[in-house]
């Protein structure tokens, strides 16, 4: 073997040691994440589950929305993800929101019209019930709220955010 060809043998020696490191940590480094398990989980009974989610796809609400990453995507419209919807928001707000005629006067928006959330108060008072029950019942695991709450939090005032319930020193 020429000085040059061992040379180039150790480079990729070298290289293959970085490169399997290198995954093998990544690996590691996925895995942790992955043992949080998804932060989302619906409370709702199975009857709840059955009637709110055939509301919800009966009223085509993933024309707009994401849940359970499933929306429509040719619709393209920048509506919030209703995934863990129900740790921000308790039932009563649903219930009044759907049955507002104009929800914007309680969730302000700068959306154009044709994006803009629709009013439900022409459903009866059983639908809006069950559509409020069932958002109020999709959840958020506490460490996902927290770590987001974080990230938004700092992402807009740059200072460092203080769990709920501790006081700055
Ligand atoms: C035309 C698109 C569109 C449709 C259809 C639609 N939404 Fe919305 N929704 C929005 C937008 C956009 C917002 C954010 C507020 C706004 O811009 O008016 C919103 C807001 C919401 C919110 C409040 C989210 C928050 O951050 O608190 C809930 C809950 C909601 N929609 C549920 C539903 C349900 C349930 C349906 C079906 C019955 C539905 N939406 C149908 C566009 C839509």
């Amino acid at each position: 073997m020429r000085k040059g060809e061992k040379g180039i043998l150790a480079v990729i020696a070298v290289l293959s040691v970085v490169l399997v490191g290198h995954k093998i940590w990544q690996l590691n480094t996925e895995k942790k994440e992955v043992d949080r398990g998804i932060p989302f989980y619906s409370a709702a009974s199975s009857q709840l589950e059955v009637a709110g989610s055939d509301l919800y796809r009966r009223l085509e609400c993933k024309n707009c929305h994401s849940l359970w990453s499933v929306r429509d995507m040719s619709a393209n419209v920048p509506a919030p993800a209703l995934d863990g919807i129900g740790s921000l928001r308790d039932e009563q707000w649903f219930y009044a929101y759907f049955s507002a005629e104009n929800p914007q006067a309680i969730l302000p928006t700068r959306l154009k019209k044709m994006y803009k959330m629709p009013s439900y108060a022409h459903l009866s008072e059983e639908e809006r019930k069950v559509l409020a029950s069932y958002m109020a019942s999709l959840k958020v695991q506490d460490w996902y709220l927290e770590e987001t709450k974080k990230a938004e939090f700092e992402k807009l005032t740059g200072k460092p955010y203080l769990a709920a319930g501790k006081t700055p020193q």
